[in-house]
């Protein structure tokens, strides 16, 4: 080998070494094929004032609206010059309580939307954390695969009528026009927060979606604890590649390596591990991506996975993961089984010096959730036999 080819032979072993990194940092999303989103920032400053930022996040092309993604956010300001700051942080618990010793502070509380005003001296930094009362005995609920229209917001409305602090949402709230306007709305003006992983359809539909979720809901991946109970979203919406690469990939591995003592972790996620029915296209992209979800749970000691995707009620231990699905967040089996008690949410019930227990309560979906124009194929094909009576009620609170 001549002096030119080796040297040539070293820059391209290097281009690709540099380029391997750049997309194992990055990761790359299939379908629809591109890179990650870059993470949301944690720190942002306009006018002179910078605010560093855990568990929430800014909204796009806002500099006072914010939202948390987790329950208890912290936000800690600075200042160039003396001024009063004004803001709002959107998805906080009616329960949480401030702790701060920033001047002057007034607080309003709309739902789960506060209104901040205070004053803020040049260089001396002002924290506000918010921490709520039920550290170690609360319930939350989870469903998934509602839509973005009437049968969202009855969920919403559900979860608090059982009592949950939180909702984790499954994914999948984008199935038609509208659904993700009307969605962001109706997550914003929840009467619980919602903790929401992103579902396939919220990730793509006939282009990238994403940047919505990004911009007005939360990261992709998160994680959080409260009490004894550590609570990891992991996004599952389209594969990765590498799979232990990209955002997801580094949050498990810096979970990882803190080691930290957790004596539960519940992780949450669109796609569940296996398709009871044995139709594989409705599990996680590919067996070695779900493989490395199984054993990056294990490594975490989460035992419980709750997820989404199929439109059904389901609860199986799979290699070691106690995988509970529940996707039936439009009510649609309560009309396909003529049992209006089928469609259920789970509820985690949390207790002081206990393992969570999980309580699966129906969903309630009310009859005349179920006129929508989309559902008159299904109520069509249901019209006969031990149906009749259910969708003779369904037609009548449609009428
Ligand atoms: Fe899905």
């Amino acid at each position: 080998m001549n002096f030119n080819v080796r040297r040539r032979s070293m820059l391209a072993g290097g281009l690709a070494a540099v380029t391997g990194a750049f997309l194992y940092h990055r990761g790359v999303r299939y379908p629809t094929l591109s890179l990650e989103a870059s993470d949301l920032p944690t720190a942002v400053s306009s006018n002179g004032v910078a605010v560093s930022l855990s568990d929430c996040f800014q909204f796009y092309a806002s500099q006072t609206s914010f939202r948390a993604f987790a329950p208890e956010p912290k936000m800690v300001f600075s200042a160039t010059k003396n001024q009063r700051i004004e803001f709002e942080l959107n998805n906080v618990s009616k329960r949480a309580i401030l702790g701060t010793s920033a001047p002057n502070l007034n607080e309003d509380k709309d739902g789960i939307t506060r209104r901040i005003s205070f004053d803020i001296q040049a260089d001396k930094d002002v924290e506000l954390h918010w921490q709520v009362p039920f550290k170690d005995e609360f319930t939350f609920a989870s469903i998934g695969d509602s839509g973005g229209n009437h049968e969202l917001s009855w969920c919403l409305k559900r979860s608090a009528e059982l009592g949950a602090e939180f909702l984790l949402h499954l994914g999948d709230f984008n199935y038609q026009d509208g659904d993700y306007e009307r969605a962001i709305d109706l997550f914003h003006n929840a009467p619980i927060p919602c903790y929401i992983t992103i579902g396939n359809h919220d990730f793509h539909d006939s282009g990238l979606l994403h940047h919505q979720f990004t911009d007005y809901l939360g990261p992709f991946n998160s994680v959080f604890s409260l009490g004894n109970v550590r609570f990891l979203n992991l996004d599952t919406a389209a594969s990765v590649w590498p799979r232990s690469g990209g955002k997801r990939g580094r949050l498990v591995q810096r979970l990882i390596d803190e080691g930290q003592e957790q004596p539960q972790t519940v992780a949450y996620s669109h796609c569940p591990l296996h398709d009871p029915s044995g139709i594989t296209t409705h599990d996680i992209g590919s067996v070695r991506e779900r493989d490395w979800v199984i054993d990056s749970l294990h490594k975490l000691n989460a035992k419980t996975l709750l997820s989404g995707h199929i439109h059904i009620f389901d609860r199986t231990e799979f290699m070691g993961i106690d995988n509970i699905i529940v996707g039936q967040g439009m009510g649609h089996q309560d009309l396909l089984t003529a049992n209006m008690a089928t469609s259920k949410m789970a509820l985690g019930k949390v207790r002081k010096d206990s393992d969570i227990e999980f309580e699966f309560a129906p969903l309630n979906m009310p009859l005349e959730l179920h006129c929508h124009p989309r559902m008159e194929p299904v109520k069509a094909s249901l019209r006969d036999g031990e149906h009749a009576d259910l969708i003779k009620q369904v037609d009548a609170a449609c009428s």
